[in-house]
């Protein structure tokens, strides 16, 4: 299933990169070991040399819980976007320095690679914690999480399949609950295993400084 045009739920920034993230983007042989870019149709089978379950993690940031999931589950596969080249190289280096080989990542966006990239139901599950909530109303039609979007990846996970989303932005977490509501392909649970206990990420400890109530849903697929 496509959905053809999108507007999209970012902005391209060119934010600091270090000296050791630099020296990872520029290492070519990563497109092998865990840059997906190109790839359409992803086999996972071949990708990661197994045939463990397969999670897509969208908008990782800094990847830092990424990381952590992956280390507590290596049973489990993780594909992880992020369109911020500072997050892709902070997470190489993550990466490498933690001898992690269930991740495999990509800079492209979201929709394009579930569009594009990501076979129908393939998936054990899709995470996105803390989406870019674009809190002012002209700019609500940025958010990725929307009706299209629900149906896309509904296509996309496999039967009892999950949808892990968290938000600091109660407005945000309303809409995506009634999406969910009116969409007869998902199921409410009341928590996916991988998630118990969970690191704090980063985007979550700025909205907790802001006072903002952190909202956790979990759904499954029928
Ligand atoms: C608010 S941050 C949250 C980062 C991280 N998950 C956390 O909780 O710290 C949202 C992230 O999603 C990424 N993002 C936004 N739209 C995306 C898209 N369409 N595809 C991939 N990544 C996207 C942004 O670049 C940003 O790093």
């Amino acid at each position: 299933m496509k959905f053809v045009s999108h507007i999209k739920s970012y902005v391209k920034r060119n934010g600091r990169i270090t000296t050791s993230q630099k020296k990872f983007l520029k290492k070519k042989e990563y497109d092998n070991n865990f840059f997906i870019i190109s790839k359409k149709n992803l086999n996972y089978k071949e990708l990661f040399n197994n045939s463990n379950p397969c999670v897509l993690d969208i908008g990782f940031g800094d990847g830092k819980l990424l990381i952590s999931i992956a280390k507590k589950f290596p049973e489990i596969n993780f594909i992880g976007l992020e369109v911020y080249e500072s997050g892709i190289g902070n997470i190489l280096c993550q990466i490498d320095e933690n001898k992690i080989n269930n991740i495999k990542i990509s800079n492209l966006d979201a929709v394009e690679a579930l569009n594009n990239h990501i076979n129908d139901k393939s998936l054990f599950g899709i995470s996105l914690f803390f989406p870019d909530p674009w809190p002012k109303k002209k700019h609500h039609k940025r958010r990725i999480i929307n009706d299209q979007f629900i149906k896309l990846i509904s296509t996309k996970v496999k039967k009892n399949g999950f949808i892990k989303i968290t938000t600091d932005w109660s407005n945000y977490a309303d809409i995506i609950i009634k999406l969910f509501d009116h969409n007869n392909n998902f199921k409410k649970a009341h928590e996916i295993y991988l998630y118990k206990n969970r690191d704090i990420t980063k985007f979550e400890k700025r909205g907790i400084l802001l006072g903002n109530k952190i909202t956790e849903l979990s759904y499954f697929l029928n």
